[in-house]
């Protein structure tokens, strides 16, 4: 059995951040909370849906070159994932690696987590896989495996979901982290019609809706709130000037919220905003990070030039 470590202070102050959120004259939570057990589940069919092309894409040019990504990581890595969620991907990179030292997977949603890396440590015989239940915004140990160098992974595009100043702090605490010499292989998704990509955040089926509303079931279940989760509707739309995808909850009718002794009052047509997916594209993210301290070293894309995956090396 994988056991995680924790970090050492609370992953989440979600009562704080909902009460924060819903009190600005623009209501918004913070998308790092669909992530409970139901919302990481959720998550993956979203991966599985025909609408969501990110996933699909990533996973091909992973198996395209994984084997030149491994190259790059290079002999005795040990590889820190960011996000990890249910761990595919990082198989793909894990079967090319020559001897990796270990592989850390990191996530805020910590039973996901260890059942993720659970399945994958009875699957790699003889890794040592080392789950860290953390906000990789926030400071957290690595554990201390001897290694040739550290590569930070992080696929799915999550760097999207940061603001641009957010995403460059990460960027540079990736940096720290892996210190002079270490990697960071990215996954990032990039700017395309906007019609594919408002498909791949409000699919046929509902599950991105479901997705989304889960934030209000959490509230519900975990801070005693009232939210009438039906009376919110899904939203999601392609703001060209900031070349990002807007997910909202829109509230149906007016309404007021409890949340113990809180009240939060709804106008119709009110929304919560509760995520952004920027869409970048390769040269504007590797003068990001340069900045960040992490230089450009290769990248790897599809045909249609839909996603890229980089590697990228700390200075
Ligand atoms: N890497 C997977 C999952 C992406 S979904 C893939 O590419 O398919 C985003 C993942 O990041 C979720 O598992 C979520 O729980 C995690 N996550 C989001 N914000 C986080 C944060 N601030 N700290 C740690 N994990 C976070
Ligand atoms: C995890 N993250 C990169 C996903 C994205 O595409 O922004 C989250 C997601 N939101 C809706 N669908 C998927």
């Amino acid at each position: 059995m994988t056991r995680a470590r924790l970090a050492p202070r609370p992953t989440s102050c979600f009562r704080d951040d909902v009460l924060a959120g819903l009190s600005t004259p623009r209501k918004r939570l913070p998308s790092k909370y669909f992530y409970d057990a139901a919302g990481s589940r959720l998550f993956d069919r979203i991966t599985e849906l025909p609408e969501y092309y990110p996933t699909r894409v990533e996973l091909s040019i992973l198996r395209a070159h994984a084997a030149a990504m491994a190259a790059r990581c290079g002999p005795r890595c040990l590889l820190v994932e960011f996000g990890a969620g249910s761990a595919t991907k990082a198989r793909l990179v894990l079967d090319r690696l020559d001897r990796p030292a270990g592989y850390v997977p990191v996530d805020v949603s910590g039973e996901h987590l260890r059942a993720a890396a659970s399945a994958l440590a009875d699957d790699y015989d003889g890794l040592r896989v080392e789950p860290v239940v953390a906000d990789f915004t926030t400071r957290f140990d690595v554990p201390d495996l001897p290694a040739s160098r550290r590569v930070v992974y992080f696929p799915g595009s999550t760097i999207g979901n940061f603001d641009p100043p957010d995403a460059d702090s990460l960027l540079r605490r990736v940096a720290r982290l892996v210190g002079p010499g270490g990697g960071l292989l990215l996954g990032v998704d990039l700017r395309k019609d906007p019609a594919v990509l408002e498909r791949a955040y409000d699919d046929e089926a509902g599950v991105t809706a479901a997705f989304n509303r889960n934030l209000l079931v959490r509230a519900n279940r975990e801070l005693g709130a009232d939210f009438d989760v039906a009376a919110f509707r899904h939203r999601a739309f392609y703001d060209r000037e900031y070349s990002r995808i807007e997910m909202h909850l829109a509230s149906l009718v007016a309404q007021r919220v409890r949340i113990g002794p809180d009240a939060f009052d709804f106008r119709a047509g009110e929304t919560i905003h509760t995520e952004n997916s920027y869409k970048y594209d390769v040269a504007e993210l590797a003068l990001r990070a340069e900045r960040s301290g992490l230089r450009l070293d290769e990248a790897w894309t599809d045909d249609l030039n839909y996603f890229a995956v980089l590697y990228l090396t700390a200075a």
